[in-house]
């Protein structure tokens, strides 16, 4: 049989001709199948003299071991170079910075809720949180305020429904953020230090009323807590969360039924020029009601009043987003208008933190 050379070559072409998967396989069946044309031509041998056979034999098996070993190499390149292109074609920037005009704006409340979260925490104290709907023994009795009691009327208190023939004690949707006191000492006992930011909830509403609203509750309780450092906390929450560098706060003596004493607090203020300005001025603002928590609350949250004492306060959140970001009328906060959303809203992503800056 003649020189095995040509074929040789005419295959090796027709392998690197090749420029996908499928088209290296129809070489392959046409060079190697059982009717390719290396494998009739090795057919042949049977036709020949031994010596032929021998010689003309290996060279055959040679060119099938290496047209075999062509395929496979020029498979694999190919597989790789696909594998390249589709990794080139699939990249993705994870780098790319955000898009420049975010729809969305975070909400005043949630942004004030923030800050004073960020402030509070920075002098120590966790966020502690309760059910909306909450029994009627958490909302009033543990706060002592006896069923007669006249502040039950005050609050105009939402009832949770119950069938006819329920007797189960009846359930609210909490008027204050106070029930969370109780809760946060039978969790966690004393000493505590924490701030209960969330929605409540009275049947009220005008132009200064909605029926849900926002609170933030505070609790300290230790061996020795006493006024003094009740009236340092505020007055230290007001200057970092207002921003000013002087705030004066008037602790007035009020009344509430879960604190003895009680003071409600105002804020120093100026209204001239029609804009508000805090920490200067000759008009007071109330911004909170405050106290020294009563032993029957204490007791009502498992603490021994005998060996714990601490201070109390209670702020609507809404009130004070309305005075640091000057919006007039609450129930805007609710309405969802997103001219007003753009307007009042904050950037998405600027986190408030004492350090970093509360608001910008
Ligand atoms: N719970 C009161 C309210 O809703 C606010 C309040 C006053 C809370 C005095 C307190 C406090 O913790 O000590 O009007």
């Amino acid at each position: 049989m003649d020189d095995l050379t040509p074929l040789r070559q005419q295959w090796l072409d027709r392998i690197n001709g090749a420029t996908d998967p499928a088209a290296i396989e129809e070489v392959r069946l046409a060079a190697l199948g059982k009717k390719g044309e290396i494998s009739l031509k090795m057919r042949e041998l049977g036709r020949m003299t031994p010596e032929e056979r021998q010689t003309i034999g290996r060279a055959l098996n040679e060119l099938r071991d290496e047209l075999d070993a062509a395929l496979r190499a020029r498979k694999l390149s190919l597989e790789d170079a696909a594998l390249e292109a589709r990794l080139a074609g699939e990249w993705l920037d994870v780098t790319l910075p955000g898009r420049p005009r975010p729809q969305g704006t975070i909400h005043p409340i949630s942004q004030v809720t923030e800050e004073v979260t960020a402030i509070f925490a920075d002098m120590g104290f966790a966020v502690a949180e309760g059910p909306q709907v909450e029994s009627d023994w958490y909302n009033f009795d543990a706060l002592n305020i006896a069923p007669e009691h006249p502040a039950r009327q005050e609050h105009d208190t939402f009832f949770m429904h119950r069938a006819p023939g329920d007797n189960r004690p009846p359930h609210v949707l909490r008027t204050h953020t106070s029930p969370v006191q109780i809760r946060a000492m039978q969790d966690q006992g004393a000493p505590i230090r924490v701030i209960c930011p969330g929605r409540v909830y009275r049947m009220d509403m005008d132009q200064t009323h909605t029926p849900m609203f926002h609170q933030v509750e505070g609790l300290a309780i230790d061996r020795d807590i006493s006024m003094a450092q009740l009236k340092w906390t505020l007055e230290e929450f007001c200057r970092a969360f207002f921003e000013v560098g002087q705030v004066e706060l008037r602790f007035r003596a009020s009344h509430f039924p879960f604190t003895e004493p009680s003071a409600e607090v105002d804020i120093r203020c100026d209204w001239s020029g029609g804009q508000l300005k805090i920490g200067e001025g000759d008009s007071w603002l109330e911004i909170l009601g405050s106290g020294m928590v009563h032993p029957k609350v204490l007791r009502a949250g498992g603490i021994d009043p005998d060996q714990w004492q601490g201070f109390a306060f209670g702020m609507g959140i809404d009130r004070i987003a309305m005075l640091k970001y000057g919006i007039p009328d609450l129930r805007a906060f609710f309405e969802s208008d997103l001219r007003w959303l753009r307007h009042y809203g904050f950037a998405a992503g600027d986190v408030p933190s004492v350090a970093g800056g509360l608001s910008r």
